[in-house]
């Protein structure tokens, strides 16, 4: 599984919506840092904090169980389970909001904007 990801914190300082649909056209025109947007390889059994992990990424994370949404990330593009026993409420299942400390995109590729614990809705969540 291939994903390519954008940093939460890029669109807020560009003013860039999530829904924005030429969001990652975007990023690729903005010579990002390499930890702030590209792509990495999701080997089968990983979850995607794993897997940014074994890539070198210090994406954001503190429970790793599904109960604090530190994790959080918008799956953008690619199709990914919602959490089993987690804390999202079903409307942001419904916006594409995941938890990557427990599970990866299930599509060969995905597009998944991480670290939008800083979202302002997110955020209320945060324990
Ligand atoms: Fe706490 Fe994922 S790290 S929900």
């Amino acid at each position: 599984v291939t994903v390519e990801y954008l940093d939460y914190e890029v669109l807020d300082d560009h003013g860039w919506s999530l829904d924005a649909t030429d969001l990652f056209e975007r990023a690729r025109r903005a010579d990002l840092e390499p930890d702030a947007h590209g792509r990495l390889a999701v080997e089968p059994g990983e979850t995607l904090l794993e897997a940014a992990e074994h890539n070198g990424f210090a994406w954001p994370f503190a429970c790793r169980g599904g109960a604090c949404t530190n994790c959080a990330i918008a799956i953008v593009d690619g199709r990914m389970p919602p959490p089993v026993g987690h804390i999202l409420p079903e409307s942001m299942i419904e916006r594409g909001i995941r938890l990557s400390c427990l599970a990866a995109p299930i599509t060969d590729n995905a597009k998944v904007v991480y670290n939008v614990k800083h979202m302002p809705d997110v955020a209320e969540l945060l324990l």
